[in-house]
């Protein structure tokens, strides 16, 4: 695991085979799907390492001894569209989260963000909140739905996402220094359509085959 400031990228053997799966041109459809399913459930145990637990009781065949189950709620929030193939990895192994959406799309021409869609369950002042955007590029987005969430209370705040641009990284990091941004990769840069790169390409369309 690397640290800089407010960016954790996880190293994990199984995190970067997954990633190189997402990356490859040939990787298409379910196959594509899959993959991100799978690095999804991978980094979801990665970045809720330090829940709160609560000790109980537990009656095993043989004893009573002591377990623990945890003592924080969780909401998951998927940036629409392509947030969306996060959701499954992060409840399968976050079966009690819940799940809220913010739906934002980039202007294609000014890469500014354009919101569509939010509906945030009602307890995100109290909850850690673990936003899901496989992309972060210029940061538009991931910045923009992090606003929104504050303005709706969210206190605590998480950003996952599978590829970072250095640009995306810096942005979110000057707007909002509490949130830290896990990634599985922290890439060279953008190109001048504001793709990642290398990057894995258009996560939405290749996600939803569009
Ligand atoms: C993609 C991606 C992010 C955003 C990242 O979404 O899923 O949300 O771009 O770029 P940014 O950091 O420069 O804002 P897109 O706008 O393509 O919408 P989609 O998910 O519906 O395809
Ligand atoms: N959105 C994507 O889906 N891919 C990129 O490389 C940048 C933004």
């Amino acid at each position: 695991m690397t640290t800089r400031s407010r960016l954790v990228v996880l190293h994990h053997p199984l995190i970067q085979h997954q990633l190189s799966i997402l990356r490859n041109r040939r990787t298409r459809g379910d196959a594509f799907r899959r993959a991100m399913r799978r690095i999804s459930s991978l980094m979801a145990v990665e970045v809720t390492r330090d829940l709160k637990l609560r000790r109980k009781a537990v009656a095993t065949p043989l004893t009573n001894t002591w377990g623990y189950s945890l003592s924080e709620r969780v909401v998951v929030i998927p940036v629409l569209r392509a947030g969306l193939g996060m959701v499954e990895g992060f409840v399968g192994v976050l079966p009690e989260a819940r799940v809220g959406h913010v739906g934002l799309y980039r202007n294609e021409e000014t890469l500014e963000p354009v919101e569509y869609y939010t509906k945030f369950p009602r307890d995100l002042q109290s909850s850690l909140v673990l936003l899901l955007d496989p992309m972060l590029a210029t940061g538009g987005s991931s910045d923009a739905a992090i606003t929104f969430l504050k303005g709706r209370g969210a206190r605590r705040i998480r950003l996952i996402t599978l590829v970072a641009a250095p640009r995306g990284v810096g942005k979110v990091a000057k707007d909002h220094p509490d949130v830290t941004v896990y990634a599985a990769s922290l890439d060279r840069k953008l190109d001048a359509a504001g793709y990642i790169v290398p990057g894995l390409g258009d996560a939405g369309d290749r996600l939803f085959g569009t």
